[in-house]
């Protein structure tokens, strides 16, 4: 249902502030619900159910498409969460389909990499299992990996579909995505490199021409279950990106995605901007300009000062960054290098100072 359905009988004053959240570390950890979440997302909702303040999820996290986030967001949480309420790290892939849309393309990491991307409508992307499934011996350390073995090569039907539009022995791969953590590090970098240092074909001679790699983050480190920090997609592209300009003699190129990145930011706001005027059925007008942002205030809530935080205070005007201390960050004070407006214990505190400050 779109947010005009659910929202049709509901006509409150209109909020002048909408709020990102960070996934992990501020309202989850692994799949566990932290900080009072459940309850301070409630409170964006009316009692009949239908929201009242616009506010969406901007995480760096991913490896499985938006619809399916915003429905297991919705079970763990309590709250009925619309795909366009969840920004995921690689949402921003959606946007390079023109240019890849027809040619082969490799999807890496947990999850289900290539149904992501397929989702966004890339027509010949295989994830970096079945791809190098076709790859004899690609990966000399299979034989010891008890999960690789164990898991039958069970090829859905998408893949065996790219497989008849292609010649995954032949056809280069045009583009590699890095969508999520990659779960086996030395069998993607061996194939990356395998890819990125021969133009697109492993086994063949090594060429001049690297494929474009995309990561859909660059974070060092996130907060899982464990109680320190784990390392992220930033770790794993340091890894592969020191490989590589060991054994190649040109450097390494790539995109990253994902917060702290600007885009992130101004893409956030036109989605709140627009849940804003779908679901109020408002029409936003400043200055006789239908379209400009209506917001005072965006808040950000995350976890991780040098991703959240620097992404927030680099966005500047609306935004306002809130720092808690369930995750990456988890000091008594302000962060030195990229302090936060504001500094709280939970996601439950923030949404009170925020509903506080503005109601
Ligand atoms: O892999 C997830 C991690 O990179 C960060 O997720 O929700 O804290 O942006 P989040
Ligand atoms: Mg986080």
């Amino acid at each position: 249902r779109s947010f005009s359905q659910l929202h049709s009988q509901y006509q409150p004053e209109r909020p002048s502030f909408g709020i990102a959240f960070d996934i992990d570390g501020v309202i989850l950890r692994g799949r566990t619900p932290i900080g009072g979440s459940p309850q301070a997302l409630r409170k964006l909702y009316a009692d009949s159910g239908t929201l009242k303040i616009p506010f969406l999820f901007l995480t760096n996290g991913g490896g499985i498409p938006e619809s399916k986030r915003a429905s297991e967001l919705s079970k763990l949480l309590g709250v009925n969460i619309l795909p366009s309420q969840v920004v995921q790290g690689h949402s921003p892939f959606r946007s390079l389909v023109n240019r890849y849309e027809n040619e082969l393309v490799i999807a890496v990491g947990k999850g289900e990499p290539a149904a992501v991307m397929s989702e966004y409508g890339f027509k010949n992307v295989l994830s970096i299992d079945d791809y190098s499934s076709y790859f004899c011996n690609i990966d000399p350390l299979s034989r010891y990996k008890s999960w690789a073995i164990k898991q039958e090569v069970n090829k859905n039907s998408t893949s065996k579909e790219v497989t008849r539009r292609c010649n995954v022995l032949s056809d280069r791969v045009q583009a590699a995505f890095v969508v999520s953590d990659s779960v086996d590090w030395s069998r993607d970098i061996q194939v990356l490199c395998d890819i990125l240092t021969t133009g697109g074909l492993p086994g063949t001679e090594r060429s001049n021409h690297q494929p474009p790699l995309y990561f859909a983050n660059d974070d060092l480190e996130y907060q899982a279950e464990f109680p320190s920090e784990r390392l992220g997609m930033g770790a794993f592209r340091i890894a592969l990106e020191a490989v590589f300009n060991r054994i190649h003699h040109s450097t390494l190129e790539y995109t990253s995605f994902g917060k702290p990145n600007p885009s992130v930011f101004k893409n956030a706001e036109e989605i709140l901007r627009l849940q804003l005027s779908s679901y109020c059925n408002y029409q936003i007008v400043n200055n006789g300009n239908t379209g400009s942002h209506p917001f005072k205030t965006l808040y950000m809530i995350g976890d991780n000062p040098s991703v959240d935080i620097k992404g927030a205070k680099q966005a500047g005007h609306p935004w306002f960054s809130i720092l808690t201390r369930t995750g990456v960050f988890k000091g008594k004070e302000n962060h030195p290098e990229f302090p936060a407006d504001l500094v709280v214990d939970t996601v439950q505190e923030a949404v009170d100072y925020i509903l506080e400050n503005e109601c």
